[in-house]
């Protein structure tokens, strides 16, 4: 069966004490509330994560996750943090691919490739991200260029790998801009790669694959995205960062 996972990417915000406070509030929330079989990952800048895995404790369903981490093993990488050392700290997964990485740090589909293999090699379950531009939408052709993204930096991997990777599908026109993808429109391009991905590994692994929809999700649209058949979570950017309408949206399914 696959997962249904809902991750919170905090991006580059959040002070020590109010990332303390957020996740408080989401490991009682999750908790009091009961949820079950919804994974939770837990996304904030490196220097929370080692205070967040320790307020996480040992809750069955939350995780911790970085936004990123390097394509090298170690050595003279100054300001880097490897795959290693994130695992070395309890890490479980990690966002590689984001929109934001690809535009403003010029992150290539090769360097992803390698990052991807460095994060399977250290345990880490990496959420890969895709998704296109507007001008790519508008073009109508966003899903040739979304499954060559994939078909760039993770067909490469072994079919053992590659059943390790989560994909998060994030149209860069709905990221942060309160312009959510329709529920159609997700499952529409959620399908596509559920396909693409068979092609190439088989329908077995394919079905096993969780796709997460992220751009704009909310509290309010969040049932609707989550009711489509190939949308299996999400990843939240602004929306996780109030622990109230992080945690209706992991309530949404
Ligand atoms: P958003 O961000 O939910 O704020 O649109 C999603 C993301 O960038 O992962």
């Amino acid at each position: 069966m696959r997962k249904k996972i809902v991750a919170g990417n905090w991006k580059m915000n959040m002070t020590y004490d109010e990332g303390q406070k957020l996740t408080s509030e989401i490991v009682n929330m999750y908790k009091d509330e009961a949820i079950q079989d919804v994974a939770v990952v837990l996304n904030p800048p490196f220097p929370h994560i080692h205070p967040v895995k320790k307020l996480v404790g040992d809750t069955a369903g939350i995780y911790v996750g970085a936004q990123n981490c390097s394509d090298k093993e170690a050595g003279a990488f100054t300001g880097e943090v490897s795959a290693k050392i994130l695992a070395s700290f309890g890490v479980n997964y990690v966002i590689l691919g984001h929109s934001e990485r690809r535009e403003y740090f010029k992150e290539s589909n090769e360097l992803l490739a390698a990052k991807v293999k460095q994060a399977i090699a250290n345990g880490l379950t990496p959420i890969f991200c895709c998704g296109e531009s507007l001008e790519i939408r508008t073009a109508g052709t966003h899903e040739s260029n979304v499954k060559f993204q994939l078909t760039a930096s993770l067909f490469d991997l072994s079919p053992e790998d590659f059943s390790k990777v989560v994909i998060a599908y994030e149209p860069i026109w709905a990221i942060g801009t309160g312009k959510t993808a329709t529920a159609d429109q997700a499952q529409e391009m959620h399908a596509a790669l559920r396909r693409h991905i068979a092609s190439k590994y088989g329908k077995e692994i394919a079905n096993e694959t969780s796709i997460l929809y992220g751009g704009s999700a909310n509290p309010g649209n969040a049932k609707e995205l989550f009711s489509k058949p190939d949308v299996d979570g999400g990843l939240i950017g602004g929306a996780s960062l109030k622990s109230r309408d992080f945690i209706d949206i992991v309530k949404s399914f």
